[in-house]
This record gives C-alpha cells, sequence and structure tokens, in this order.
C-alpha cells in the first residue's frame, strides 16, 4: 500500500528536537528523509507539488524547492517534468540492502549495536530516563525559558573584557571547585539580602545548573534502589536525576498551598530526602505557606531527613513580596539550597549553585571537582562583577516587571481565547500556567492538534506518578512579548476548534 503524505506527521516531524536550529529548507528535508527511511513515505509515493506543501506548511514555495532538490541529489526523490516528485520505487530495495550490506559488515557472533546494549544497570537508567531537551528557540509556549533578546550583552561584555584584563593569565587556569571566592560572597549577600537566607559564602558551591545540583544530590545522599520522597506533580528534569541514580522516587501529593506536609510524617517508605519547590510549586504554582515550611522543618529536623529546595524562579513573584526561602527558616543545618542564573540571566549561561549545610560542603565539592572541575572562571568572575556593581539586581526588577504584565497578558488571552477549553490556575509568580483542560477535552488530542499547527504544547499529565492525572498543559509566557503571547494563543485557539 502507498501511503500519501500525512501532513500533521510532517508537521510534528518539523518539531523534533534535533531539528531545531536548522534552516527551514533543511528541517523540512530532513523530516521527509525521516519519513522515507522509515518507510511511512514508502516507494512509489507521490509528493505533494511544491506550491501545495508549500502553502500547507504556510512557508514560501522556494523553501520547500530547496528541501526537494536536496532530496532529488541524495537520491531519495525522483522528479519529472509534468508528473511530479515520487519516492523512487527501488529505494525498498536499496534501504534493505543496505540492512544486508551492514550485517554482513558485522563481526560473527556479535549482535547489532542496540541502543543501552553494552551499558550498566546505571548507565541503562539514565538511557531509559529520555534525557531531558532544551527549548533552543523561542517559541510559544516554551515553559521555563526566560526573555532573553533584551539581555545586556553590552555590560556584560565590558565587564568580561575587564575580568580578562584585571586576573590576566590567572583566569586561564584552573579554579577551586567550590566557585570562585568574589561570586560565592556576591551569591550568599544576595541569598541573605534578597531570599532570606542563612548563609556564608563557604557554603556556597557554584554549579553549572540546577540539574546538575540534583544530580549530584541523587548521587550523593541516595543509594541505589533507595527511595527519594518528590512532590507529585513535580518537575521531569528532577524525577530524571533521581531515576538515573537507580533511586526509587516516591510521590507525595500537593494541594493548592504545595506539598502536603502530613504525608511526609505518614511515611514510611524510609526516604532520607524530600524534594521541594516552595516558592511555586512546578506545575501548579503554588506557593507554601510559612506554617507548612515549618512543618517540613521540623518533620526533617525531627528525622533527620535532608530537605533539597529548588528555588527555580522565586525571583519572579508578582503578587506581594516573596516569602523567604526554607533554608533562611531551617535552625537545623537540613535544607540544601539550589539555586541558578538560568532563568534569572540566560539559559545558555549555565550557571547555578547550592547552599550546602556545613556537613555537606566538603563532599559536594569533592563531587563536582570529578564531574567536570568547576564552572569556566572567566565567566564566575564576570557574574561576580555583574553582581557587585547591581546590574544583577537591576536586570532581576526589570524582568519582574516585564514577566508580571505577561503573566497578565497570557492570563487575558487564555480567558478571551481558551475559555472554552482549560481552566488556568493563577500562579503568584513565576514563568509559566498551569491550564487544566475542562470535561470533554482530551489532553493527548489537543497536543496532536496543537502539533498540527506547529505548536508544541507541554502536557500537565506527564508530571503526575500513580492513577490521579489532571489533564492539560503548561503554557510559558516570560520568553514571549505580549504581542506574541495574544497572536500565539489566537492561534492555538484556532487550532484547537477546526
Ligand atoms: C522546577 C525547575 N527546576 C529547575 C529547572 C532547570 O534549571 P537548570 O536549567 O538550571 O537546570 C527548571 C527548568 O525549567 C525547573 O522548571
Amino acid at each position: 500500500m502507498k501511503s500519501a503524505l500525512e501532513l500533521d506527521t510532517l508537521k510534528m516531524r518539523l518539531n523534533d528536537a534535533d531539528l531545531q536550529g536548522l534552516d527551514l529548507h533543511q528541517r523540512i528535508q530532513r523530516a521527509l528523509r525521516a519519513l522515507i527511511l522509515e518507510g511511512a513515505l514508502g516507494p512509489g509515493v507521490k509528493l505533494p507539488a511544491t506550491r501545495v506543501l508549500a502553502g500547507s506548511l504556510g512557508v514560501a514555495r522556494d523553501t520547500v524547492e530547496n528541501a526537494y532538490v536536496q532530496l532529488q541529489r541524495d537520491g531519495f526523490v525522483l522528479r519529472r517534468k509534468g508528473s511530479g516528485s515520487y519516492v523512487p520505487e527501488t529505494i525498498g530495495s536499496e534501504l534493505r540492502g543496505a540492512a544486508h550490506r551492514r550485517q554482513r559488515l558485522r563481526a560473527p557472533g556479535r549482535s547489532e549495536a542496540q541502543p543501552g546494549a553494552g551499558l550498566s544497570r546505571r548507565g541503562r537508567a539514565i538511557l531509559d530516563s529520555g534525557g531531558v531537551s532544551d527549548q533552543t528557540v523561542i517559541k510559544a509556549f516554551a515553559t521555563g525559558l526566560p526573555e532573553t533578546r533584551t539581555f545586556p550583552t553590552g555590560v556584560w561584555e565590558r565587564l568580561q573584557r575587564q575580568v580578562l584584563k584585571d586576573y590576566r593569565g590567572q583566569v586561564l587556569l584552573h579554579g577551586d571547585a567550590q566557585g570562585a571566592e568574589p561570586l560565592r560572597r556576591e551569591i550568599a549577600t544576595y541569598l541573605n539580602l534578597e531570599r532570606g537566607a542563612k548563609v556564608s559564602p563557604e557554603q556556597i558551591l557554584v554549579l553549572s545548573s540546577t540539574r546538575q545540583a540534583l544530580f549530584l544530590c541523587a548521587q550523593l545522599l541516595v543509594d541505589a534502589g533507595k527511595p527519594i520522597l518528590m512532590e507529585n506533580p513535580g518537575y521531569f528534569g528532577a524525577k530524571k536525576a533521581f531515576e538515573s541514580a537507580e533511586a526509587r522516587v516516591v510521590p507525595i501529593g500537593v494541594d493548592s498551598s504545595g506539598i502536603l506536609t502530613d504525608l511526609l510524617w505518614a511515611d514510611r517508605s524510609g526516604a532520607s530526602c524530600v524534594y521541594v519547590t516552595p516558592s511555586h510549586q512546578y506545575p501548579t504554582g503554588a506557593t507554601l505557606p510559612l506554617a507548612r515550611r515549618l512543618d517540613l522543618i521540623n518533620w526533617a529536623a525531627r528525622n533527620g531527613k535532608w530537605i533539597l529546595e529548588d528555588d527555580y524562579d522565586s525571583e519572579f513573584h508578582y503578587d506581594g513580596l516573596p516569602t523567604a526561602c526554607v533554608q533562611g527558616l531551617d535552625k537545623h543545618q537540613r535544607t540544601l539550597y539550589i539555586g541558578t542564573f538560568g532563568k534569572t540571566l540566560y539559559p545558555g549561561l549555565r550557571m547555578g549553585y547550592m547552599a550546602l549545610p556545613h556537613g555537606l560542603v566538603h563532599a559536594f565539592t569533592r563531587a563536582r571537582s570529578i564531574l567536570d572541575g568547576h564552572t569556566p572562571q572567566i565567566l564566575q568572575l564576570t557574574l561576580a562583577r555583574f553582581m557587585g556593581d547591581g546590574h544583577y539586581n537591576a536586570h532581576v526588577r526589570a524582568m519582574r516587571k516585564l514577566y508580571a504584565a505577561r503573566r497578565e497578558a497570557m492570563l487575558a488571552a487564555i480567558d478571551r481565547y481558551l475559555g472554552e477549553i482549560v481552566t488556568p490556575l493563577r500562579p503568584r509568580g513565576g514563568m509559566q500556567i498551569a491550564c487544566i483542560l475542562k470535561p470533554g477535552w482530551s489532553e493527548a488530542k489537543t497536543i496532536r492538534q496543537a502539533a498540527g499547527a506547529a505548536v508544541q504544547l507541554p502536557g500537565l499529565s506527564r508530571l503526575y506518578q500513580g492513577e490521579h492525572k489532571e489533564s492539560g498543559w503548561l503554557l510559558g509566557y516570560a520568553s514571549l512579548t505580549e504581542h506574541e503571547i495574544e497572536t500565539a494563543t489566537l492561534h492555538l485557539a484556532r487550532a484547537l476548534v477546526k
């Protein structure tokens, strides 16, 4: 059976993470080539005329023409004047032939290299986690992505030049695995003043990201096969980091105020740590009230547990003052505070940090020294100046104002165009809004329909463990202008109610 090109399938392919960053004609060419190689476009199938495909994809005809030319050059498409473009009839046998040749070239007795073959149990756990794919282009409605287009690169560049001049060859050598002292000092001051923390520079460990912090926590605090508690629903990156260390993730429910601390007291799994996002629970956006923060600390102190506090976007709190972090309330040194510059500055920076209990600093620093040594010195010292000269606080203030307006624009657009489809959970801060689908709407179907219109909707249900799952999406708005929010929401609504 010759199957025709399914436009929805092609559109989904065009959004594949490994095609992002390529020119549009290259993405179309690669997506079509993949469909041919997989047999979804079999031998003899006629491709749509360039004009027709260009119209369906909403791109210029030349773009499709360029893709077809390349496919023809590589032998994936035959083009006949007057009759159109076809997948060659011979392609099936060529593909089978290539597979056969690969088979013959293999050493006798060796099996085909399967993903996962030859890996350790831990290696397989890492492979099975699926990894974390980051958004590499600005698009609706990417979650956790800040505004990068207005970042003061001029100031950054000037400070970096100063650092190179002032520290000369020193920054070209290896640095302290715990992090450059000037930056640790700035981070400690910032946390104490702005986040209500109680830390000294000796407790700060400079890292590349929150994810690196979570990976280290899993490696250092949880044995393989042992449990770790985490909020349900919760951040998929944390779950993957824990599962990669072969930890058993035990879900703890949340309500509209955040993690249910009563469930922690009732837990009998024997877990030594709990992962929480108290400022803005991921994904519901709930802020944990003071009474529960104190209960959490009390539980950890009484039972000798660790609290992993992921404070990933607490700077962006719009209704009233942000709540002080759990670390600052904890007199018992049970909290490992985790922060990132990926949201407050820009994600490509790859800088984050931990504020650790005194007793854990040494072990975590050693682990970092084994992992990758340290964060680049030039970046650390440039950031220290950026913070010391007041640019950091000014940038965060400006972004807070911008995102507060964007949250309103996003809520207004949801109300205007998607009011019949979802109920948004109004967050008090953060960079995304959880939207619960109304009865009669399917998460899988809406995600598929949106993908057909080139909108990738992050589903909510995958963030839940166990039987009970909410259906909906998580809409990121921080990286989009108010105009972009408006047009993208309208575009999405049209794709859903065709
Ligand atoms: C809850 C939470 N923690 C951490 C991160 C990731 O931070 P990083 O890029 O520094 O690993 C994200 C990203 O969206 C997040 O949502």
